[in-house]
């Protein structure tokens, strides 16, 4: 078994991290950006892919990684992880299609609720101990998932058709330019000190250092996850200003 995830602020990394854990304690867990992923993937039967839902859908950077690799998921066995702030409808279900079209064999799917990452609108903020709750409330349920995936019965969360019906007029295709590719909207503000933070981070290297400021490329996936670690709260998408960086270990 392998865990893959791409994670923003850290929510799907730790689902993942947690389910895999309980399944089978010598199981890895990479995220998706890592280098070795291809060959890992080849070499396991059983994948465990996470993500969290970004408007309804899987995040451009997940949807690109099938496609491109589209010949190593034949007969793979793929249970589908989707993490969400309040709503997914088939959040698990985007990517289940995909890996299905291409020869996987899919599991099942679970979609958790855990603290909203998006760091720059005041929509779905909740409090420290409001967000400790959810993280709570996440790690009963995916103990529950793992217990019934050790019995050999598994969720279908967002796998169904009223799940497709649901996700795709619930908001998909309301929020559909967001979603079809990589964004170009990522500013830096001045406050940039140039610390290179964001650089190492990036999922997919988006960002570069030139003369000690960072500069923002167009292949940005919505992941949240330099916004959230700016020492100068210097960046923004889809607000104007940081309202609180998040970060799951802040909630535990
Ligand atoms: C660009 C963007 C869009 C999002 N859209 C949704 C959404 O449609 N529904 C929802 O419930 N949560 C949405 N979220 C919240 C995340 O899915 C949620 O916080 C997730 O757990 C973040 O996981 P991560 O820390 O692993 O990146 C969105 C987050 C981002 C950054
Ligand atoms: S993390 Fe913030 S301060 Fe550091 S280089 Fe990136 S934008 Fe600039
Ligand atoms: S630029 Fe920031 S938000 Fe965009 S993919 Fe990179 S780390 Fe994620």
């Amino acid at each position: 078994m392998l865990g893959v995830y791409l994670s923003g602020t850290g929510n799907t990394k730790h689902c993942v991290e947690m389910l895999v854990n309980l399944l089978d304690y010598e199981a890895q867990c990479i995220p998706l950006e890592h280098p070795q992923i291809i060959g890992l993937l080849e070499n396991e039967d059983t994948i465990i892919l996470g993500y969290p839902t970004q408007f309804s859908n899987a995040p451009i950077m997940v949807r690109d990684f099938i496609k491109k690799n589209s010949n190593i998921w034949r007969d793979k066995k793929v249970f589908c992880l989707n993490t969400m702030g309040l709503f997914s409808g088939d959040g698990t279900g985007c990517a289940a299609r995909l890996l299905k079209k291409y020869g996987a064999i899919i599991l099942g799917g679970a979609q958790i609720k855990m603290p909203d990452s998006v760091c720059d609108s005041k929509l779905l903020k909740k409090s420290i101990e409001e967000n400790k709750t959810i993280v709570r409330t996440a790690d009963a349920r995916i103990e529950q998932i793992a217990k019934q995936m050790l019995q050999g019965s598994y969720p279908k969360e967002g796998l169904s058709f009223i799940s497709h019906l649901k996700g795709l007029f619930g908001q998909r295709l309301w929020f559909y330019h967001k979603t079809i590719g990589y964004t170009d909207k990522l500013k830096i503000s001045d406050n940039c000190v140039g610390c290179g933070l964001c650089s190492r981070e990036c999922p997919m290297q988006n960002i570069e250092i030139k003369n000690g400021k960072a500069v923002a490329g167009i292949q940005c996936t919505m992941c949240y996850r330099c916004i959230s670690l700016c020492p100068q709260q210097a960046i923004t998408l889809l607000g104007d200003t940081v309202k609180e960086q998040c970060r799951y270990s802040k909630y535990i």
